[in-house]
């Protein structure tokens, strides 16, 4: 190909729907197919030679580790391009920023503020991008707790999540994950801080309630998961969110409402005793600390799928 060549458009993984339901199927095959081989120390290395750009925005301890050890365990190679560190912080445009890195390497992973910044990066790379978290969509997480889902109890279809606290990225990302996969999701949020049923596909029918009472969302719960009341970026709201979700935190009354054999999640880092109790985070129910170790092998799919294609075993 000559050099100035512009190659087709590349697949991104920008939000939770822009993927199908048989993608999901296919990434859901491989990523117990790629842990399974891990879990046996047998080298997979589809990635030899190829090039992951990561650019953070914000703070991260899971994302950072399970896309850097994810890609040198496919045989490849992670930069960690923190804000400060690159021109970004001097204000060079996110256009020129990803015709440049998209140009050097095969696949970027960015987290950042508004969706509309990685909509715009992407629109200029030549390579696919992925979302490692937005002030919108988490959409990788949602990837990793559907697989921990489906690894403990099976297919996600027809079941329930009951979604209490804060309607944010996590929650609009559960709300998209429920009209791809056919899945219900009970919303509980203080009033103040509802969701938004323009945002996500929420309006989706049938795949989403709001609940007042967290108690009544959780009643009959296949899943009951939260995320932490202030998330990066609203630091400052922090006081009075303590205040307003004080009666949102998931304890054990609120599990026993959930089917007995419900699973509790969190995406993590978690505020014991705020969210959660800490009876339930540690408790029977909780299978937080697989759904954070699913990041690993739900993402390695994600980037063989990105960067090769459909592999069949
Ligand atoms: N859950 C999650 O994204 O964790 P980090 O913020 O540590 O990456």
């Amino acid at each position: 190909m000559p050099v100035s060549a512009t190659p087709p458009a590349p697949k991104h993984f920008l939000q939770f729907s822009d993927f199908s339901r048989e993608e999901f199927d296919h990434l859901i095959a491989r990523t117990r197919w790629i842990k399974d081989r891990f879990k046996r120390y047998e080298l997979y290395q589809p990635l030899r030679d190829r090039t992951l750009a990561m650019v953070f925005e914000k703070a991260s301890t899971r994302t950072r580790v399970s896309f850097e050890a994810g890609m040198n365990q496919l045989g490849g190679i992670a930069i960690n391009l923190n804000r400060g560190d690159t021109q970004l912080s001097r204000g060079e445009p996110i256009e020129d920023v990803a015709r440049v890195i998209s140009r050097m390497v095969d696949v970027v992973m960015i987290r950042t503020f508004e969706q509309s910044i990685i909509e715009r990066f992407a629109m200029h790379s030549r390579v696919p991008v992925i979302n490692g978290l937005t002030n919108e969509y988490h959409p990788c997480q949602i990837l990793a707790d559907v697989y921990t889902y489906v690894e403990h109890r099976g297919s996600i279809r027809g079941k329930t999540v009951a979604w209490i606290g804060d309607a944010n990225n996590m929650c609009y990302t559960w709300l998209q994950a429920a009209a791809v996969l056919g899945f219900k999701v009970h919303v509980s949020s203080p009033a103040a801080y509802a969701v938004d049923p323009g945002r996500a596909g929420a309006t989706a029918p049938g795949h989403w309630a709001a609940f007042a009472d967290p108690a009544a969302a959780c009643r009959g719960a296949d899943l009951v998961t939260t995320d932490v009341w202030t998330s990066m970026g609203f630091e400052s709201e922090n006081d009075a969110r303590k205040r307003d979700f004080a009666n949102w935190m998931v304890d054990a009354p609120m599990m026993a409402l959930a089917k007995p054999d419900a699973l509790f999640m969190h995406c993590l880092p978690v505020h014991r005793g705020e969210e959660v109790a800490a009876d339930v985070i540690d408790g029977p129910q909780s299978v937080v600390w697989d759904e954070a170790e699913n990041r690993l092998h739900a993402q390695k799919a994600l980037l063989e799928y990105l960067v090769c294609g459909h592999v069949s075993p």
